[in-house]
């Protein structure tokens, strides 16, 4: 356990129904390259990035960091899932020292559709749940962002405010909901 990460890491790699929650691998390093440069799921997460850059600038075990967690149906990955400290900076917090983590979400456009980002997504947030009892997850999306926003309404995360950044509107939420008050 961490003051700054997620949680105990790495985790035992994590099996759901039809998924595996592990940490990256060399074999990962071309859907990594396919994520990052595509341009549907770059769309609202500023913009894909050009494939030539890609290949030059990914390292040989992209991603192996505390937090990142590659999604892996039947051995090949098919998006990651990340909970990463939010940015005391950037708008949006829940808590008065802000640090709060973050769930970070993305996958493979062929993958979308299925129910697959919110299988992984509900696995990651109880593996949190478990590491930091008690803590809050938060997450930004863009609101023009309709997956996305169906996304964190099924995982439970309630809108705390919505601000402008980036030229567009955000919907920041968190998790589990906060207790009422009174
Ligand atoms: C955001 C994102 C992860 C959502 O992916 P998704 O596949 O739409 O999300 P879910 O896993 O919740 O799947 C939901 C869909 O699967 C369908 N589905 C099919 N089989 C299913 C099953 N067995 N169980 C659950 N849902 C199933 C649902 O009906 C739903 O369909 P709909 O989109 O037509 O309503 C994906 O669009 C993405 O990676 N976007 C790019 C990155 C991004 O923008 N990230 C946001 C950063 S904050």
């Amino acid at each position: 356990m961490t003051e700054s990460g997620p949680g105990a890491w790495p985790p035992v790699p994590m099996r759901t129904e039809r998924l595996l929650l592990r940490e990256s691998e060399a074999r990962d390093r071309g859907a990594f390259i396919e994520l990052f440069a595509s341009p549907e799921a770059g769309a609202y997460v500023g913009g894909p990035r050009p494939l030539a850059e890609l290949e030059r600038a990914v390292p040989e075990v992209p991603g192996r960091r505390p937090g990142l967690f590659v999604i892996d149906l039947d051995g090949a990955m098919i998006g990651v899932i990340t909970l990463d400290r939010r940015d005391a900076a950037r708008p949006g917090h829940v808590r008065p020292d802000a640090g709060e983590v973050e769930l970070g979400y993305m996958f493979l456009p062929q993958a979308w559709g299925l129910g697959y980002a919110a299988e992984a997504c509900a696995a990651a947030l109880a593996w949190f749940a478990a590491a930091r009892p008690g803590d809050p997850v938060v997450l930004c999306t863009q609101t023009a962002n309709d997956r996305s926003m169906r996304l964190a309404a099924k995982l439970g995360f309630t809108e705390v405010q919505r601000f402008e950044e980036y030229g567009a509107e955000q919907w920041f939420g968190v998790w589990p909901p906060a207790a009422p008050r009174g």
